[in-house]
């Protein structure tokens, strides 16, 4: 009886939403842990395309319950679309297939305004914020002036924490971000409805987790973001305000460590990167141009193009230590078909020193060129292949020296964006 934790391993949009798809058909219940709607997670079934920002990607198979743990940060406004939208595709359409935890964070209409304007003063040295006011909504959580779904449920409570909020960000927004300031009649008045909308769904989800994993349930955790924006262990400081690391799962969902017996890392077989910040293997020109355009890489929350370039074993490897990654799961490797040559990054060079572990100094990973290491490539489209044995030998090698470099077990690779195209080498809930 396994729980398991899919986590990014590069800077996001591995391909975590398929994954997480893939195995609900093995899971009861699917928990968000951290990060918000800066999140967009694709799932492809029939098809059909569907983009999750808030909502678990396990409410796509019948009867699964979807968590959102205390660690995320949630703007009511699109968790309340997003579970329309489901509802109208014939999905969640049973309210208590969906829980929400009353320690959960709220983004508040000042957070997403701070967030856009701190990005606009910052010009060329801007982060490339998703602007979902994110950052903003963590930096308040850390500074105990955070609003929860709990607090958001007592209105005596709420009024005091928004009027003792608006007065503090009205003369930041004001006198230091030149913005307009906010009025707090409207935005109670608009949060008050959200209460009413999300009051049934709130819940202490880490009991809940605690008395279902005694009873048996089978629990997915599904990470935002990647590794390297993760607060602690990413590109600091181009990364997000949350731990996208394994260690958020038990702190943003409430569980101890030892419910948590897989951790799969999900990596393309490539690598990308939307925002601002350091990538040592970006190709800036017609490779990067053609991973772009076969691998149709445009965020899936902001649209904005994503920085493409080689398979990065440094980062990954990274990835695969501070998440305690016991498996991979390689998306993506149809895009590779039709280079001649598809090097990997074996370590990184910078005056005159050789890195083969990730470096934490900022200048290092601005200016480190990439070791390469030249794989040949190969023509044959691979989208229909289900079989480790009928990808040509050149991918099979690929992906052999991919599992070599990482030290680590290659459990999925996947071969389109549909729920089916992919090749299952082993289950992490069958151990
Ligand atoms: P996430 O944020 O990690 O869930 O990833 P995104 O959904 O933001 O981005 C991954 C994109 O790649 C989506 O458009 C997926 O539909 C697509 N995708 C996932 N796996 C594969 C694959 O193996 N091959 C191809 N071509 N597309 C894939
Ligand atoms: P999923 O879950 C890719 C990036 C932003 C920016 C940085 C900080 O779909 O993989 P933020 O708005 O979080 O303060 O922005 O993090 N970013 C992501 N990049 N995928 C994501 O999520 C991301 N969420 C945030 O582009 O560089
Ligand atoms: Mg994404």
């Amino acid at each position: 009886m396994s729980n398991i934790a899919i986590i990014g391993a590069q800077w996001g949009d591995e391909g975590k939403g398929k994954v997480v798809d893939l195995f609900t058909c093995d899971a009861d219940i699917i928990v968000r842990f951290q990060g918000g709607n800066n999140a967009g997670h694709t799932l492809v079934v029939d098809g059909k395309k569907t983009v999750l920002h808030l909502v678990p990607s396990g409410a796509l198979h019948p009867n699964k319950l979807c968590v959102i743990g205390n660690g995320v940060v949630v703007d009511p406004q699109i968790l309340i679309e997003e579970i329309d939208a489901l509802k109208a595709q014939g999905q969640l359409l049973d309210d208590s297939l969906l829980r929400i935890s009353e320690e959960g964070h709220l983004i508040m209409p000042y957070h997403k305004a701070i967030d856009l304007a701190r990005e606009r003063l910052r010009g060329k040295g801007k982060i490339g914020t998703t602007g979902r006011g994110i950052g903003p909504a963590y930096e308040d959580k850390v500074a105990r002036v955070g609003i929860r779904f709990i607090d958001l449920l007592e209105e005596d409570t709420f009024q005091e924490k928004l009027r003792h909020n608006i007065e503090e960000k009205n003369i930041y927004l004001k006198a230091i971000l030149k913005e307009k300031t906010l009025d707090f009649d409207e935005i109670h008045d608009t949060y008050s409805s959200y209460r009413e909308r999300l009051r049934p769904l709130i819940t202490n989800t880490s009991l809940l987790l605690h008395r279902e994993i005694h009873a048996g349930k089978r629990v997915m955790f599904e990470g935002a973001q990647g590794t390297l924006l993760d607060v602690d262990h990413g590109t600091y400081p181009y990364v997000t305000s949350s731990n996208t690391t394994t260690g958020g799962a038990c702190t943003g969902a409430g569980v101890g460590p030892q419910h948590i017996h897989h951790v799969i890392g999900i990596s393309k077989a490539y690598t990308t990167r939307v925002g601002s910040g350091p990538f040592i293997t970006e190709q800036f020109g017609p490779e990067g141009e053609t991973l772009k355009r076969e691998g149709v890489e445009f965020g899936a929350t902001t649209g904005r193009p994503r920085r493409c370039g080689w398979f990065d074993a440094v980062s990954v490897r990274h990835a695969v230590r501070v998440n305690g990654i016991t498996g991979i799961a390689l998306t993506k490797l149809d895009v590779l078909t039709g280079f001649k040559k598809v090097p990997i990054c074996t370590g990184y060079r910078f005056d005159g020193r050789l890195y083969d572990e990730f470096p934490a100094s900022s200048k290092v990973l601005d200016k480190a060129e990439p070791v390469l290491e030249e794989m040949a490539g190969w023509s044959e489209p691979l989208t229909a292949v289900r079989k480790f044995s009928e990808l040509p030998a050149a991918a099979q090698k690929y992906v052999q020296r991919i599992e070599k470099l990482l030290d680590t077990e290659i459990i999925l690779v996947s071969v389109g964006p549909g729920r089916e195209q992919t090749i299952l080498l082993k289950n992490p809930f069958d151990s």
